[in-house]
């Protein structure tokens, strides 16, 4: 049954969800503060980099199923179904993770509903939030408890969030303990395309629903973190963390995704979420329960200061007036995405320390020329590497892993490369003459 859905918020997961909504043949409207954004939006322009996302927005504004508003009574007004997919970024001077956005949704669009509705939320909050917020509405609503609160964490990977959208993995449903009401029902309807394929649909409580979101982060960094940790032991030792993650990997119980040792997680998920989650558990009086994260933190910045101090290391001490070329910025490939990036992190460190670093990135220099205006963007790979001393390469970029180390090394002053993602095929590039640095493994 097509549904009439509204999606506040607008940016990754918001524009990806709105969309993902009109193409399961739902009528969707989006909402957002922004209106720049929000013209953009409407001309069936993505404001950022996403495969397939542009096709798929432009598909659906232009047949009708899709229209984007800064006019929350206007969603309130069309929409059944409403979805929170605003950011809680980490707070400024704080671990923990700022509700304003959330806060401020509810507060606008609670006292809009006049006839039944079910908010779905999205957001990563902080356990304790859903509830707090379900009743909130209740107050503030004019139609009382007939506008119901749940809670539906989104797991989708910048990259691929079309596809994470259309096809879950899993659904996970918070509804209200003792206050059931529609939220599940209405929850079915709207993914009943993906529910009729067997897709795992659990329905928890609210705050066991927070909590999946946050868990499954914090699972995700500390699978990364225990690589980079042994890889640290691997390089200390001459051992290979490649062949061990391989060799580890077939072990079925561990299984070899999210064990690829190099630069470490950056990005809008899970380095905040990590924070917040102990920031959350230390207001609960249960931090020592998440004190291990501070060590997965520590442990995945320490990565960044590592390919920092071999780049030194490696021009023989200091690096002030030396050109280092640096391959990405994004903090990770299919992505412009910039927020906590170890790659920038890593050009931002060298460029402090005196270096005369050159870097490029396919998509996401534009982001990244904000946050760093005094350093050098190059206009291509090519314009990067020329005249560099060492080469990094920090975000692994399928332009960068094909590169012709033959072709490179006639460009370059030194052929020296650290391979800070374990992605170029080795091999070659020690074939080609070069000096090869990897992550976690054994150095040519
Ligand atoms: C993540 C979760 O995967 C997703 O489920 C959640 O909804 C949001 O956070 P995303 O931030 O898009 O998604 O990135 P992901 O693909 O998980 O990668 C996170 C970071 O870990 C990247 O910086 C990546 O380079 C790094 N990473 C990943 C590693 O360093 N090693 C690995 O083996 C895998």
């Amino acid at each position: 049954m097509t549904m009439r859905i509204s999606v506040f918020g607008t940016g990754y997961l918001g524009a990806t969800h709105a969309a993902g909504m009109a193409e399961l043949g739902h009528e969707v409207i989006g909402v957002d503060i922004d209106p720049a954004k929000i013209e953009r939006l409407q001309r069936g322009e993505v404001p950022f980099f996403e495969p397939g996302l542009p096709e798929l927005l432009r598909k659906h504004v232009e047949s009708g199923r899709l229209r984007f508003t800064t006019d929350a009574a206007e969603a309130a007004e069309f929409a059944d179904v409403h979805f929170i997919g605003v950011g809680t970024p980490q707070k400024k001077g704080s671990y923990a993770a700022d509700m304003t956005f959330v806060d401020a949704v509810i507060d606008t669009l609670a006292p809009l509903l006049t006839r039944p509705a079910v908010i779905l939320g999205k957001s990563t909050v902080p356990v304790g939030t859903a509830a707090r917020l379900a009743a909130r509405v209740r107050e503030l609503a004019p139609v009382g408890d007939q506008a119901q609160l749940g809670w539906n964490p989104e797991f989708l990977r910048e990259g691929f969030a079309v596809e994470d959208t259309l096809r879950p993995d899993r659904l996970v449903i918070g509804v209200e303990s003792g206050r059931e009401g529609r939220v599940e029902a209405v929850a079915r309807e709207v993914y009943a395309d993906a529910i009729a394929r067997d897709t795992p649909f659990l329905v928890t409580d609210l705050p066991t629903a927070e909590l999946v979101k946050v868990s499954a982060n914090a699972f995700l960094a500390t699978k990364i973190s225990f690589i980079n940790a042994i890889a640290e032991v691997c390089e200390a030792t001459g051992a290979d963390v490649m062949q061990l993650a391989d060799a580890i990997g077939h072990d079925a119980r561990i299984g070899r995704k999210f064990l690829g040792a190099g630069l470490g997680f950056g990005g809008g998920c899970l380095p905040k979420d990590i924070r917040a989650f102990m920031a959350r558990a230390g207001e609960l009086g249960v931090d020592r329960a998440l004190t291990f994260l501070r060590e997965v933190d520590d442990v995945n910045l320490r990565r960044r200061e590592h390919v920092v101090s071999l780049v030194k290391r490696e021009l023989g001490g200091s690096p002030v007036g030396r050109r280092v070329a640096v391959l990405g910025v994004a903090f990770k490939p299919e992505s412009d995405d910039i927020r906590d990036s170890p790659a920038l992190d890593v050009v931002g460190q060298l460029h402090l320390a005196g270096a005369d670093v050159r870097a490029f990135d396919p998509e996401a220099m534009a982001n990244a020329a904000t946050v760093w205006p005094t350093i050098t963007f190059a206009d291509s790979a090519a314009e990067a590497l020329a005249d560099a001393e060492v080469v990094v390469v920090a975000t692994e970029w399928k332009e960068f892993r094909g590169l012709d180390p033959h072709a490179v090394g006639d460009a370059v002053a030194g052929k020296i490369v650290i391979d800070a993602r374990n992605c170029l095929p080795t091999e070659a590039w020690i074939d080609a003459g070069w000096r090869y640095i990897g992550m976690g493994r054994y150095a040519s």
